[in-house]
Order: structure tokens, then sequence, then C-alpha cells
């Protein structure tokens, strides 16, 4: 289903959920949370670059986001050098559709500076352990979501980009990352091509808890759930065909499982560790 901004809050979350909120606050019913429910990736954009005046708007809001301590450990290389932008996408080979973007940016995790201030005060940095990565993956993940709801707010389409992390130590040295400073994801972003697609979610049954968590009746809700995604929308290719076959009944958890059939970015933690960081 694409989305009309305009319209209310309840076909929206209709669309999202099995189980849809059944009553929501008249309050709530705001362009900005319709923007938010409604919202979906965007691979495919209009030629018309994005006003230099408005990234630096969405980035100030982004930076704006809640951090970790006050920590504030992540930061945005925006990916100006048509050079630097073309062997970024070859870096994320596979998905063609990133070329193409209007702009790139990458959002990145920052323990670096909190490691500076301790060399400039004198005092040890005594936290070098996996919470020290943990925190900076937070904020960087933050601001990113903070970015792409600014943005589709104003009517931009936005897709993150775990792609960069697959050659992660190629893109630290492209953007000149220094140690404890990691890519957590690129975001591509610009004037969208078509409206967002709503993809369904899991039902809030399974995934919003009260008091404890709980998974009662989980498996059947996947399964109902699969089966709501296989007919309203299904996947356009299935993965890893030769070795599984084509699955009739090819749902969103049959994605799940084939996708992690195979592991990803299994080079992923050496290259942290190359960073710096301890993961004890
Ligand atoms: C951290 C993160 C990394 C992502 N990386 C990619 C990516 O490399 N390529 C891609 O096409 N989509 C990527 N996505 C988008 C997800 O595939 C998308 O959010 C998900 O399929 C749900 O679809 P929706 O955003 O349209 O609701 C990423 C999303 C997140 C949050």
């Amino acid at each position: 289903m694409t989305t009309d901004p305009h319209a209310s809050l309840q076909p929206i979350f209709a669309a999202r959920f099995a189980d849809p909120p059944t009553t929501h606050e008249d309050a709530a019913d705001t362009d900005l949370i319709r923007s938010m429910a409604g919202r979906g990736s965007c691979r495919a954009f209009l030629d018309d670059p994005v006003p230099a005046p408005l990234i630096e708007t969405l980035c100030a809001t982004a930076l704006a986001a809640p951090t970790k301590s006050d920590l504030q450990q992540r930061d945005i290389v925006l990916i100006q050098s048509s050079d630097i932008r073309q062997r970024l996408a070859e870096l994320v080979a596979g998905q063609a559709w990133v070329a193409d973007a209007p702009m790139i940016a990458v959002f990145c995790g920052n323990n670096r500076r909190q490691r500076l201030l301790h060399d400039w005060h004198g005092v040890p940095f005594a936290n070098d352990h996996l919470d020290a990565l943990f925190n900076a993956v937070g904020d960087a993940a933050i601001a990113l979501g903070a970015f792409v709801t600014a943005a589709e707010a104003l009517g931009l389409g936005c897709c993150p980009i775990s792609a960069v992390r697959n050659e992660a130590a190629a893109v630290s040295e492209l953007l000149q990352l220094p140690s404890h400073v990691f890519p957590f994801a690129g975001l591509a972003f610009g004037y969208p091509a078509s409206a967002p697609l709503i993809s369904m979610r899991l039902p809030l049954s399974v995934t919003c808890h009260v008091d404890r968590y709980q998974e009662a009746g989980l498996r059947d809700a996947v399964q109902t759930y699969d089966r709501a995604r296989a007919e309203t929308q299904p996947y356009d290719k299935q993965r890893f065909l030769a070795t599984f076959g084509d699955d009739p009944d090819y749902g969103w958890s049959t994605d799940k499982v084939r996708q992690y059939n195979a592991p990803e970015r299994d080079g992923f933690g050496d290259y942290i560790r190359a960073q710096g960081f301890k993961l004890d």
C-alpha cells in the first residue's frame, strides 16, 4: 500500500499491523506522526538535488537527538565529492540504486573523542570494553533514526545502507576514519520517485510487551504474518534459490532464515578490533 500523508492514522496502522491500535489520541494524529507511521524506505529518487541548507538542518536535527550520558559519540560524514561517492558506491556492490541516490551520508560511531578528552585531561580511559562500542553504536543509530524521521517529515525519501560495513576497512580508509571511529550505516536520501510503501510489521502482540517479556503465541503469529505478507506484499525474489529452491509460500520468516543461513560481514569483528575496540 502507498501512503497518503493526509490520511488519518487509522488506515496507516491498519496497513502496517494485523493488530493495529484500535483507538488513538486525536492529538497524536499529526503530520509528523502520520509521516512516521506511514513511512517506508526509498531506493529510487528524482534527480533534484537536496539543498545544502536543508541537509545542514537535518544534520543539526539528527544531532539534537538523545545521546548516552551526553557523550555525543556519533558523527555524520556527508559525501559531497563525486569521486568519493563513486568509490563508496562501488564498495556497496550489489546495491546498484546507491550510485543514483542524490545524496549519501555515513553515520559513524565515535568513541575517539571521548578518548581524546581523557588524553587532554590526563585521566585514563577505564571503560575500555564492549560498553565503549555499544554506546557509540546506540548513539549513531539514534542519530540516523532522527535524521530519517526529520527528512521523511519534510518530504524526502531515505534508505539506510548497512552495506557500507561489508567492506568496513576500505570504507574507513576512504573516509579516513581514525581509530575508535567506525561506520554504523550509510544513508541515501533525496526526493522520492514515488510514495513510500508501508511494509507490514510483526503484530504488536508479539513485539510490544507489558511489564514482562513474553513469547506466548509467537510461532502462530509469525506464521500468520508470513501468510499475510506473502499475500499482500510478496517478495520480488527469493534468496539463495539455488540452495533452497522455489518456495511457493515464501514469506518473511523464510526470507530471514535464508538470509542468515550464510554469514554476513563475518570479518566485522576483526575490523572493529583493528579500530581499537575491545569486545570483552
Ligand atoms: C541500520 C539499517 C541498515 C540498512 N541497510 C540497508 C541496506 O544496506 N540496503 C537496503 O536496501 N536497505 C537497508 N536498510 C533498510 C531496511 O531494509 C528496511 O528498513 C526494512 O526492509 C524495512 O522496510 P521499510 O524501511 O520500508 O519499512 C537498512 C535499515 C537499517 C535500519
